[in-house]
């Protein structure tokens, strides 16, 4: 392990009533893999670190030891997410108590490193999110948030409106980014929305033959720039999901991979290579259990996948809905969802499987109000 230490755990398994952070999410703090040079999310962070470097020798400072507990303050309001907001239900995000989550963004250090007055920043660490289990899911991940910001003599100087310097300037960075990492590939912007930017865009690159989107980012809102910098400055800011850069550069097909300390894995990755494409080895096979319930107004497919991979950990690979239909006479719902159990390590015995499915079986009519069929 290197990086910064694990919060200690009684700050994070708290017996607040808010809290919903699990000992499977615990288990996974600390581990850092933006801190494993030869790992493939060290490898694409220090990619990008390098391009910021050789553009703009000297002037973006990179953080990536930030401390993943955060206020709701910092994750949410200071950057202009609305109150009523999806990722503030504890449906999305992991709360620690009512006023402190586990980071679902890093854009959760903006204000804070505005006021320490960085005029350009790069953040990466490990964000959380509650959300369902497949190849390209999982509830911890890494990102990196880009922030530079400019002062009036920059755009005067492009004989530009600051926000119109401020979107070229992005634009250009972010395409150049794309190509140091894929090569000469072809981008384009698609218009998005995030509250903390205005205008916002994603930038999209093809791909293996496909569109694929990259990153979000746009022109700072002007009032986080004023409160938290100081006034008559444009910034602009980027955020970006390394494992699905990572997962596209070098072919990894499962997002489970990056947290397995296989040597057939790690072995092949290198500090500097961007080229290396995963072999994958023999794949063992899935274990499909399929399990039906009539659900109540308050089950969730994100609360399912929570107690899953509480009990089956990294061995579930895909938690799906296979089926549904509603009663007519008694207007009822029946969710049949097909769990896939799968090691990428090893076989796992029949026993070991029924053994799980059985405990989720309990532990969804237990703790999750349905009833099972
Ligand atoms: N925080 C956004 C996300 O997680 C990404 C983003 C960062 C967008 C900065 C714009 C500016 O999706």
């Amino acid at each position: 392990r290197r990086g910064p230490a694990a919060p200690a755990k009684d700050q994070v398994l708290t017996s607040d009533p808010a809290n919903n952070v699990t000992e499977y999410i615990y288990s996974k703090m600390g581990i850092n893999l933006h801190h494993q040079p030869n790992h493939p999310i060290g490898i694409i962070k220090q990619a990008i670190y390098d391009y910021f470097e050789q553009g703009s020798p000297g002037v973006f400072k990179a953080f990536d030891d930030m401390y993943p507990v955060v206020a709701c303050t910092a994750n949410f309001d200071e950057i202009l997410i609305p109150a009523d907001h999806v990722s503030r239900s504890p449906n999305d995000t992991y709360y620690v108590s009512a006023d402190k989550v586990l980071r679902c963004h890093t854009s959760a250090h903006q204000a804070e490193l505005l006021r320490t007055k960085q005029p350009a920043f790069l953040v990466t660490g490990d964000v959380y999110r509650r959300d369902s289990i497949d190849a390209t899911h999982y509830p911890v991940f890494h990102q990196m948030e880009g922030v530079r910001i400019y002062g009036p003599a920059d755009w005067e100087a492009a004989g530009l409106e600051a926000t119109a310097f401020a979107e070229r300037e992005l634009k250009s960075a972010l395409e150049g980014l794309a190509k140091h990492l894929f090569g000469d590939v072809e981008c384009r912007w698609v218009d998005a929305y995030f509250p903390f930017t205005e205008p916002s865009f994603e930038l999209e690159i093809f791909f293996n033959g496909k569109w694929m989107e990259v990153l979000g980012c746009g022109v700072m809102e002007q009032v986080i720039l004023d409160k938290n910098y100081g006034e008559g400055h444009k910034a602009w800011a980027f955020g970006l999901g390394l494992e699905r850069l990572a997962m596209v550069l070098f072919d990894i097909p499962d997002i489970r991979l990056f947290w397995s300390d296989d040597d057939r894995f790690l072995k092949q990755f290198k500090a500097g290579d961007l080229n290396s494409k995963f072999k994958s080895y023999s794949k063992f096979p899935p274990c499909y259990k399929d399990m039906a319930f009539w659900v109540s107004p308050e089950f969730t497919e994100n609360n399912l996948c929570e107690l899953v991979r509480g009990i089956g950990g990294d061995l579930v690979e895909e938690v799906v809905c296979i089926d549904n239909f509603t009663n007519p006479k008694t207007q009822r719902t029946s969710n049949c969802y097909r769990i896939t159990y799968r090691s990428m390590e090893r076989s796992l015995t029949d026993e070991e499987i029924n053994g799980l499915q059985a405990r989720v079986r309990q532990g969804v009519a237990e703790q999750l109000k349905v009833e099972l069929r």
